[in-house]
């Protein structure tokens, strides 16, 4: 563990299961080239939580740990959780759902934009017509996990999980939404929800989004029904700029948008309290196949580095590692799920020179 200095900004690395830990340490080798070249005064907080530690002591998320990342860091940079030899996904539900519910990260921020016309999968479309950002619901919904099953293994078997929305939580992330647009000119923002099923949720929603966006007379608003809108986003993802979304619908969406941007190694994100202690990590999972093959792209951590330097206040940074990581791919130095040549610690090589050269 590095030395602690005053007015050190701590970040916590849980780098986890799977690929996690391969692509973290790329993300890592970023933040290190800030800190020497740029003189940023980060302080990196190693665990070594995941499946492994699960599985040898039953430890998953300890009160101390999180005691220090509540109270202490500035940020978190995390890989991904979950592995086959915990079915059950335990010590990933305390980890990923401590750090989303413990720090009340309400905003999940996934930008989805496609750097390069080479990533486009949409005939006829260009890297141009896709560059929105989604604001998923990060603390309510069906991951709450009220619920339970009962006669379980019979034939009267059943099972509940509550999708519980609350007037608190619908508000605060739409508003999140209208402020994100009104920060970035954006001109129109979505919102998805499934209120024609769900009547009493949902109308919950399609009411806080009509009462919200009326405070925001200079941006237009529309809900579209889920399932129209997955239609929608395949047809024309140009016309979208900001969408907002429950827990559920917005982790769903954020899968099949990553499709735009060259798959799950190119996707984002920040699950961010404002002016809070947030976590960043990239939207893909462990992917237990291609583990430990050094084929894993880190590109999406990189730039989930990136939301993490711009939380941090700095200015500038996150937009020069998207110039780079647009550049890797467009030169074929990237994993080959993006075209490329490389492995992942060769593509991190590139990245970290690239960025030294243009840091001077
Ligand atoms: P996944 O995102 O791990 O993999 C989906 C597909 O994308 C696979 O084909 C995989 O090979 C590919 N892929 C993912 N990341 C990639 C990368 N960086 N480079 C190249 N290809 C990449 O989703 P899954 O297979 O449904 O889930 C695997 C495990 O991860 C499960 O246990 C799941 O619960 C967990 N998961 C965790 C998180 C998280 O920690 N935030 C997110 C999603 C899934
Ligand atoms: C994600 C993941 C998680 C989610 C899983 C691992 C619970 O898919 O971060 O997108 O559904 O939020
Ligand atoms: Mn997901």
């Amino acid at each position: 563990m590095s030395e602690q200095s005053p007015g050190a900004k701590k970040i916590a690395i849980i780098g986890g299961d799977g690929i996690g830990p391969e692509v973290t340490a790329q993300g890592v080798r970023v933040l290190d080239v800030f800190r020497e070249r740029k003189g940023y005064p980060l302080e990196l907080i190693h665990y070594d939580f995941g499946a492994d530690r699960y599985l040898r002591d039953g430890v998953t998320f300890p009160e101390e740990a999180q005691r220090t990342i509540r109270e202490e860091c500035s940020a978190v940079l995390l890989g991904a959780l979950g592995d086959p030899r915990v079915p059950g996904l335990e010590h990933a539900r305390d980890i990923l759902f401590g750090l989303r519910f413990g720090l009340d990260l309400y905003c999940n921020v996934r930008p989805v934009v496609c750097l390069s016309d080479r990533l486009m999968p949409l005939k006829g479309r260009t890297a141009a017509d896709c560059n929105f950002t989604v604001f998923r619901e990060n603390t309510e919904g069906i991951y709450i996990g009220i619920g339970g099953q009962f006669k379980r293994g019979t034939p009267d078997e059943i099972a509940i999980n509550e999708d519980l929305n609350t007037r608190k939580g619908v508000e605060r992330i739409i508003r999140a939404a209208f402020e994100f647009a009104v920060k970035t000119g954006a001109k129109k923002v979505h919102m998805a929800d499934k209120s024609n099923a769900m009547r009493h949720a949902h109308e919950l929603w399609l009411r806080v989004f009509e009462e919200v966006g009326q405070e925001y007379p200079a941006i237009a608003r529309q809900h579209f029904y889920v399932d129209a809108m997955c239609l929608y986003l395949i047809q024309d993802p140009s016309q979208f700029e900001v969408i907002v979304t429950n827990n559920l619908f917005g982790d769903i969406i954020t899968d099949l948008a990553a499709g735009f941007q060259g798959g799950m190694g190119m996707a984002a994100s920040g699950n961010i309290r404002p002016g809070a202690v947030s976590m960043f990590e990239p939207v893909h999972g462990s992917a237990p196949p291609i583990a430990g093959k050094d084929i894993a792209n880190p590109l999406a951590t990189v730039l989930s580095v990136g939301m993490l330097l711009t939380h941090l206040g700095y200015q500038g940074d996150e937009a020069l590692l998207s110039e780079i990581v647009k550049d890797a791919v467009e030169s074929g130095h990237a994993t080959q799920d993006v075209g490329g040549k490389l492995g992942t610690k060769a593509t991190g090589d590139w990245v970290v020179a690239e960025l030294e050269r243009r840091l001077g």
